[in-house]
C-alpha cells in the first residue's frame, strides 16, 4: 500500500498579506491544499492520503472528502506545533505493514507531479528511503551568523530538497520514535531523522514548478503559472 501524508497544518507566517493559513489560501477558488491532494488523489499508486490541518481548519477540511471528490482521503486530523509533530501525528493515524510506503509531501508544493510521486514509489519500494531533490544551479554559501562567508561548497555536490520524501512505514515510524526518545521535537525535515538512524537515503529527480510557496511572490509566480 502506498500512503500519502499531506501536510497542511503550518501557519505561514511569512506570508505577511494573508489572515488565514497558508495551506487555506484562495488561489482561484480553491484553498492552496487542494492543487496537491487532488494529484495524490489522481494517481493511480496511492492508496490512500491522511491530511494535517491546524485544530481550527478540522471542520472546514472534513468536508473536502465530499465537496471534491477526494475518496482516497482517509484521514482529516489536527497536526502539531512543529512540523516534525505533524508527520508523527499523521504516522500515529497510519495503520500499515512496515513495507508499505509513506510519501510525506508539503501542501505548500501545490504543483507536484505524478511523474515526482511515481518515482518515488517505485525508487522507495526498492531501497527504503527517498529524498527529491533538484541540481542547483547557483552556488550555494554556507554562512554560520548570516554576515560572513564560513564556506563555498562544490556546487556539485549540493542539490535542493523538495517534497515528498517517501519511506518504508517502519523506517520513517523508527525515526521519529528515536527523535521522540532523544528529545527531538523540531527538525522539519524527515530525511534528516532518517539519516540520524544511519539509513541510506537515495534521492530522486524534482522539478522546478514543485516549489515551495513561502512568501508573498512565491503566490504571484504560482498564480501566473495557473494563468489565474
Ligand atoms: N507544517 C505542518 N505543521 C506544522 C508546521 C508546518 O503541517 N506545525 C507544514 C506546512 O503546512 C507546510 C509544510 O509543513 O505545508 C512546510 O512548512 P512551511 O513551508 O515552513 O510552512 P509554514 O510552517 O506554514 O510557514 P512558515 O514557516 O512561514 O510559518
Ligand atoms: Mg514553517
Amino acid at each position: 500500500m502506498n500512503i500519502a501524508i499531506l501536510l497542511a497544518s503550518g501557519k505561514g507566517t511569512r506570508m505577511t498579506n494573508h489572515q488565514v493559513p497558508k495551506a487555506f489560501i484562495d488561489v482561484g477558488g480553491k484553498p492552496l491544499l487542494y492543487y496537491s491532494l487532488s494529484t495524490f488523489q489522481n494517481c493511480s499508486l496511492i492508496d490512500q492520503i491522511v491530511l494535517a490541518v491546524p485544530k481550527e481548519y478540522l471542520k472546514t477540511a472534513s468536508k473536502y472528502r465530499d465537496i471534491y471528490g477526494l475518496n482516497k482521503l482517509a484521514h482529516v486530523i489536527v497536526g502539531g506545533v512543529t512540523r516534525q509533530e505533524s508527520v508523527r501525528l499523521a504516522l500515529d493515524y497510519i495503520k500499515a505493514f512496515p513495507e508499505d510506503i509513506v510519501l510525506i509531501h508539503d501542501s505548500a508544493r501545490p504543483l507536484v507531479s505524478e511523474r515526482i510521486i511515481f518515482s518515488n514509489i517505485q525508487i522507495a519500494s526498492k531501497t527504503g528511503a527517498v529524498a527529491t531533490v533538484m541540481p542547483t544551479n547557483d552556488t550555494i554559501i554556507v554562512s554560520k551568523n548570516g554576515d560572513v562567508v564560513d564556506d563555498v561548497p562544490d556546487r556539485s555536490k549540493c542539490f535542493i530538497e523538495q517534497t515528498p520524501a517517501s519511506f518504508r512505514f517502519d523506517v520513517i515510524h523508527r525515526a521519529h520514535q528515536e527523535a521522540l526518545k532523544d528529545h527531538i521535537n523540531d527538525i522539519s525535515d524527515d530525511v534528516k531523522l532518517v539519516k540520524r538512524l544511519g539509513v541510506e537515503v537515495v534521492m530522486v529527480l524534482g522539478e522546478r514548478k514543485n516549489f515551495k510557496v513561502t512568501n508573498e511572490e512565491d503566490l504571484e509566480y504560482l498564480l501566473t503559472l495557473l494563468g489565474k
